[in-house]
């Protein structure tokens, strides 16, 4: 993990509504998207090219229709309409690319989220034609839908379906109060979705595509916790033919980039493996990826669960306290199992997601009662159950 010691940019992030509020403090717990181009070499092409590629590519001079995709092309006035001006009381949160707000398109008579891209933010128009091109061509339950863009002049905006429950960030770390931490279950119903998502991403679309942003953040949920992968500004098609990776500069987020791509700026479907290994690890444990409040060792959540990982009789020192014991313990071993093989330091011996759909859909399917295993827990005596009991509230 020691390939991390990139300089950080802040993308001064800030959040508001009810579910992406989740106040931030000012340091450095945040995983920000940043650029981790080890030779910090600059984008190809300039933002004019950019901009003209953008409308060829896009063919946004006409009707914007993008080869049969049912993405719909806003007017800026539309969409001004909608969030009633970018009211601040519209504002659900931003990103790297740049602010969102809620707003209601009368046209479609649809509650959407809006992204307006902020020209002197950290993304720009090539990350808007990926993230168009991308979604345009996906259509997947656990991928958020786009419904369309808005290329009015310089404004670069892109109108999603709207997830009431907002991000996973919002219902892991820095809770509010008043917010019930997720159970168990939802955990693992989350974890399944995402996986789902990601292995329609890798196995299913044509050509295959490699995420290269899954974080908690990118996670957005809906109704029943419902979840679905959002931001597709940083895929890529991946290799093709003989090739086992592509070539691309190292962009990315601070704790969930798997260390050879970071290292070697090769990018593998392993690399997206790797990422969804630390969200596991923070759905299991509750723990941000990168956490500089923690103690040193502890900072970094791979580097702080690799040893743990060989210990079974640490397991338990590794679950959320939030859950306050009420987890299966069978489950928790099958779960940690997974995470640890999808962290791996080589990227062959991750896990493909198909594995990692199958073994979560299992998991996610064998419901966890806190009332029925509690009873059955405590008639048992095997050493590893009495060592889980926590609080007099253990489960299997
Ligand atoms: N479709 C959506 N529905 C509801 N809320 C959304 C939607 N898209 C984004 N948000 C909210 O806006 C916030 C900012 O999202 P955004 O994707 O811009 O930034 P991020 O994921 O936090 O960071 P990054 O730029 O690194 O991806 C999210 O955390 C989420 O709370
Ligand atoms: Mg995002």
């Amino acid at each position: 993990m020691g390939c991390f010691c990139f300089a950080k940019k802040s993308s001064g992030k800030s959040q508001a509504n009810n579910y992406s509020q989740s106040a931030k403090p000012n340091n450095h717990t945040d995983t920000s998207k940043v650029d981790l181009n080890v030779n910090g070499k600059k984008e190809a092409h300039s933002k004019d090219n950019q901009l003209s590629l953008d409308a060829k590519r896009l063919n946004l001079t006409d009707n914007g229709d993008t080869s049969g995709s049912t993405a719909q092309t806003f007017t800026f006035d539309e969409l001004a309409e909608a969030t009633g001006n970018f009211r601040s009381d519209c504002f659900l949160g931003e990103g790297g690319f740049g602010k969102v707000y809620k707003g209601h398109l009368r046209g479609i008579d649809q509650v959407v989220a809006i992204k307006q891209l902020d020209p002197n933010g950290l993304q720009g128009v090539r990350e808007f034609v990926v993230e168009v091109l991308t979604l345009s061509l996906a259509d997947h339950p656990n991928l958020v839908k786009l419904i369309g863009f808005c290329t009015d002049g310089d404004q670069r905006l892109l109108v999603y379906e709207h997830m009431p429950l907002g991000s996973l960030e919002n219902h892991l770390h820095d809770l509010p109060l008043g917010r019930k931490p997720l159970d168990w279950n939802t955990r693992m119903k989350i974890a399944a979705g995402a996986a789902k998502g990601l292995e329609y991403l890798h196995e299913k679309m044509k050509p295959p595509v490699i995420y290269r942003d899954l974080k908690c953040s990118n996670i957005l949920l809906g109704e029943g916790y419902h979840p679905k992968l959002s931001d597709f500004g940083l895929a890529k098609v991946g290799p093709s033919g003989d090739k086992t990776h592509v070539s691309t500069r190292v962009m990315g987020t601070y704790g969930y980039c798997a260390p050879d791509y970071a290292m070697t700026g090769q990018l593998t479907f392993k690399s997206d493996i790797y990422s969804f290994g630390v969200v596991l690890l923070e759905l299991i444990t509750g723990r941000k990826a990168i956490d500089n409040t923690r103690p040193a060792k502890e900072q970094n959540l791979v580097a702080w669960a690799r040893p743990l990982f060989k210990d079974r009789r640490k397991f338990s020192q590794m679950v959320d306290p939030l859950l306050e014991g009420h987890y299966p313990v069978r489950g928790l071993y099958q779960v940690l199992a997974i995470a640890a093989m999808c962290v791996q330091e080589q990227p062959n011996m991750r896990p493909v997601i198909t594995d990692v759909v199958t073994a979560l859909n299992y998991l996610a399917s064998q419901r966890y009662d806190p009332q029925i295993h509690h009873v059955q827990n405590s008639k048992r005596r095997d050493d590893d159950q009495r060592h889980l009991v926590r609080d007099g509230s253990s489960s299997d």
